[in-house]
């Protein structure tokens, strides 16, 4: 059977698509590794075949580029928001099969995580070697739905991780555990493909679905599964390596510092760790890797941006939402509306800020503005909005302790612009100066050689 699920089926897509790089030379993973995936941004998918000290290949900056997202969801701009949103509405089943590729090589002994794998280090304060891309997948012991969720995880020694979570269902699920002095048993996924990464990043406190089921429905077929060795858990059939282990009651280990997705050190602290007692791979397998940083957070942006859709959609005609990649794909956004009546540019301001705790700064634009263009955005700015009036502050609110700007941690100052045009006869002067026939001009007519 034809395989069309996981990174090695997305490596020939990516590569029948132009995309993808293949690196022949010798590459540390410490260091240099991040240094070249950092040098394209991570926008740039690409296949590292040899890594010093190991015989597994690397693969990164696989889906920071919104183009080759879409391109692998078989989606675009206009119909994202609506795909996504039908995926986590009507989740649909998974598929469990008895043998996968996964299951070529099971490791139960003797696991030392630093020798099997080539987990890289990334940046010059970095507490450990660190594996940025795995997908942890736990499964709530009551209901039986699986959530999964991109955690980075510092190797604290062989068999050893400590996992940053941040989350409330997976905090809540653990603490619950660990008060009766269980486990919780947990797999970590390397080696995914786009419509798995995209279920990921639905929040499970929001949504509560099963994520396997909402990637069922993305990829439009069941996602294929096998149960693990040594877990209660089903995992995918065609990844390329599964850690399966347990995160232990009653221990915490000092994790990071970390230099995280805005380009800062996070600090060090106690958190949960995880121990690894069986690994399984397939043959010559491919290690997924992750330069912390902002266009990793793509994915993420993605599903925040069907969040921040929904909430201004309640108050306004809202036309597209952009929540950016200078702002990590969670700190700023900015929307495009159909103003119908004054006051909505405000009303859009007190929607978005109030979608999620993370989102900062917004500025919301009338459809005519390209949200996804700076230059258009700076110029709605500048030509529609006046700070005393269309500036909206509010001082002191819950956000985000991922960006160090605010002075108590994890609370922040909150800002909207309002940069729509007035309605009426003051509407009149903004109208943007156009060229009847610009959009139609074939410019290869005038200049045949320009590319
Ligand atoms: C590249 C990448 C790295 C991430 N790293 C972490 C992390 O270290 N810790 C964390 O709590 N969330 C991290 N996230 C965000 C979670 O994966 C995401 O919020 C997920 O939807 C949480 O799922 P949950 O609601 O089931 O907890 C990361 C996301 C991406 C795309």
């Amino acid at each position: 059977m034809l395989e069309t699920q996981m990174l090695r089926h997305t490596l020939e897509e990516m590569d029948r698509m132009g995309e993808l790089l293949l690196c022949d030379r010798e590459v540390n993973p410490e260091y240099e590794l991040g240094a070249v995936l950092k040098y394209f941004r991570n926008k740039k998918p690409i296949l590292f075949n040899r890594i010093k000290g190991s015989s597994v290949k690397v693969a990164g900056g696989l889906y920071g580029d919104r183009e080759i997202i879409y391109s692998l969801l078989n989606m675009n701009n206009e119909n994202r928001l609506f795909k996504f949103m039908d995926a986590i509405a009507n989740p649909e089943p998974y598929k469990v099969v008895a043998k996968g590729p996964i299951k070529e090589n099971i490791i139960r002994n003797n696991i030392d995580l630093s020798r099997i794998l080539p987990v890289p280090k990334f940046q010059g304060k970095d507490s450990s070697k660190f594996i940025t891309a795995g997908a942890l997948v736990i499964k709530d012991p009551e209901t039986g739905k699986y959530f999964t969720s991109i955690r980075r995880f510092q190797v604290n020694g062989r068999n050893e991780l400590s996992a940053l979570i941040s989350s409330p269902k997976l905090t809540n699920d653990f603490l619950e555990l660990e008060s009766m002095r269980k486990p919780l048993e947990v797999a970590i996924i390397l080696g995914y493909d786009a419509p798995f990464l995209m279920a990921s990043q639905i929040s499970s406190a929001t949504y509560g679905v099963d994520k396997y089921e909402v990637d069922s429905a993305l990829r439009g077929e069941p996602l294929e599964l096998v149960p693990c060795e040594s877990v209660d858990l089903l995992v995918p059939a065609y990844s390329e390596i599964v850690l399966e282990g347990r995160m232990v009651p009653g221990k915490r280990e000092l994790e990071g510092p970390f230099g995280e997705l805005m380009g800062y050190y996070g600090a060090q602290a106690p958190h949960p760790i995880i121990e690894i007692n069986t690994i399984m791979h397939r043959n010559n397998p491919i290690f997924q890797a992750a330069f912390p940083c902002r266009e990793e957070h793509l994915s993420n942006g993605l599903i925040r941006e069907v969040e921040l859709y929904n909430y201004l959609k309640n108050q306004v005609d809202v036309v597209d939402v952009n929540v950016t990649e200078g702002g990590g794909y969670r700190f700023n956004a900015f929307a495009s509306i159909n103003k119908g009546k004054e006051g909505e540019g405000k009303s859009a301001i007190i929607a978005a800020l109030g979608s999620n705790k993370d989102l900062k700064q917004v500025v919301i634009v009338d459809k005519d503005v390209n949200i996804f263009d700076l230059e258009d955005i700076e110029w709605a700015i500048t030509t529609r909005a006046q700070a005393s009036q269309d500036l909206v502050i509010i001082p002191g609110a819950l956000g985000s302790s991922l960006e160090p700007s605010h002075g108590l941690r994890g609370v922040t100052d909150k800002v909207g612009i309002d940069a729509t045009k007035p309605l009426g006869e003051r509407g009149a002067n903004f109208e943007r100066a156009i060229i009847p026939g610009f959009e139609d001009i074939d410019i290869n007519r005038y200049f045949p050689n320009i590319k």
